[in-house]
């Protein structure tokens, strides 16, 4: 059983925390919505585990803030739309897998995940840094590939010697990667300093890869619902660049769901930092306390049908409750969480304005560093 699949049975016994033995020693997984906001309301005694480049060189928002010395002007949120919708009207036609697809009637699975990461990282990098990653995209979405399956295996240390295979594999990621961080340094008229770079993958991993993956997430499913990518066509979602009104309707509706079935930051992780008690149990400072969005977005008692992709359900826009927690919650919420949500509205909805599409084969979910599809999957894409 994988982890998100072991939280989910564990939240679903009736306790609002339940205590569990990690790797590093003592966890707790909250499920209870009271305990799930003291743990993550800002200044509680759960300290988000250090992520110095995340925090250091955090972004407050894609567009709004100083990254590497480029100033952005104050945000004109229309023109940020526009950036954005100027972005995807020319590459979610251009999947060139897709066209593969098309011309040979084939489904494809590991191809459209690599073009949808480098579309995104295209994107990412376009709109962070103002550089143009070319053609070298595909080779660095499946350098990010195996630096997440690393992750998954060894954390944040290197694989031990006997791996030879793995090291062998990361050195090359890890190449590839550093050149490109370079490059973006060198392109903003910056010495490139390791910090910099660091801050640059870290980015790359953190921010481009969970865009990627709720987009293929969001297709798998809208391709066994060829009703709702129907609703979402004729919603014309595309030609809408109000913010208030691509917040609104079926296709946010969707992504929502999307996010809610497989939320791409699967566990959130904390430690304790004072004594604390919490449904019932002492919590000890260094004990693991972890939040999973996978197993409250799932239980029961919270959602009718948990189990099914069932967008309906977020379009009247009232379900404003922590059991929906994609982004977090408190005071380390995503800073992006209204761009992504809009980043996914333009990216599938130019997709279903080009394409229609059937899943023939759904994937298994794989928690790694984010919630990803296995790449087991296929997928027929038909141009409109
Ligand atoms: C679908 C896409 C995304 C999802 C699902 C997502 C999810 C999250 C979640 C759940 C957290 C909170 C982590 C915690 O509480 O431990 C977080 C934090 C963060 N996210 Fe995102 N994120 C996404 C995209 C992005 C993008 C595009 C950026 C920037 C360009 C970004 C930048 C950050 C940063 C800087 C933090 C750290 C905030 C802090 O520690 O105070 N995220 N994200």
């Amino acid at each position: 059983m994988n982890t998100a699949r072991f939280f989910l049975n564990l939240a679903s016994l009736p306790n609002s925390v339940s205590h569990y033995e990690s790797e590093q020693g003592h966890a707790y997984l909250v499920s209870g919505l009271d305990e799930v906001r003291m743990v993550l309301e800002q200044h509680s005694d759960f300290s988000c585990p250090s992520h110095p480049y995340r925090c250091l060189y955090g972004l407050l928002s894609p567009a709004g803030c100083k990254w590497l010395g480029i100033t952005s002007p104050t945000i004109d949120s229309r023109v940020f739309i526009q950036k954005i919708h100027d972005f995807f009207k020319t590459h979610s036609g251009n999947l060139a897998l897709c066209e593969q697809s098309i011309n040979s009637g084939i489904p494809i699975s590991e191809g459209f995940y690599l073009e949808v990461k480098a579309m995104f990282l295209i994107f990412s990098l376009k709109l962070l840094f103002d550089f143009d990653l070319k053609e070298n995209a595909t080779e660095i979405s499946q350098a990010s590939c195996v630096i997440e399956e690393l992750r998954a295996r060894f954390g944040f240390a290197s694989p031990p010697d006997k791996y030879k295979y793995f090291i062998s594999q990361e050195r090359v990621a890890k190449r590839i990667l550093n050149k490109l961080a370079k490059d973006i340094q060198t392109h903003c008229g910056k010495k490139p300093s390791d910090a910099i770079t660091h801050a640059i993958q870290e980015t790359i991993l953190n921010a481009v890869v969970p865009l990627a993956y709720t987009f293929i997430w969001a297709i798998l499913l809208l391709g066994r619902d060829e009703h709702t990518q129907y609703k979402i066509l004729q919603q014309r979602t595309v030609t809408n660049f109000s913010r208030a009104s691509l917040l609104r309707g079926p296709c946010i509706a969707a992504i929502k769901e999307t996010l809610r079935l497989y939320p791409p930051a699967w566990a959130l992780g904390r430690t304790c930092t004072n004594v604390k008690t919490l449904g019932g149990h002492v919590i000890n400072p260094g004990d693991a306390v972890i939040i999973s969005p996978y197993a409250l977005h799932r239980m029961r008692s919270y959602w009718d049908k948990p189990g099914h992709f069932l967008s309906s359900r977020f379009e009247s826009n009232c379900l404003k409750q922590t059991s929906f927690i994609p982004f977090g919650a408190g005071g380390r919420i995503c800073p992006a969480a209204q761009w992504n949500e809009i980043i996914l509205v333009k990216a599938v909805g130019y997709f279903i304005e080009r394409f229609s599409f059937s899943t023939k084969k759904f994937p298994r979910e794989k928690p790694l560093v984010a919630l990803r599809p296995d790449r087991n999957f296929a997928l027929s894409i038909y141009r409109r």
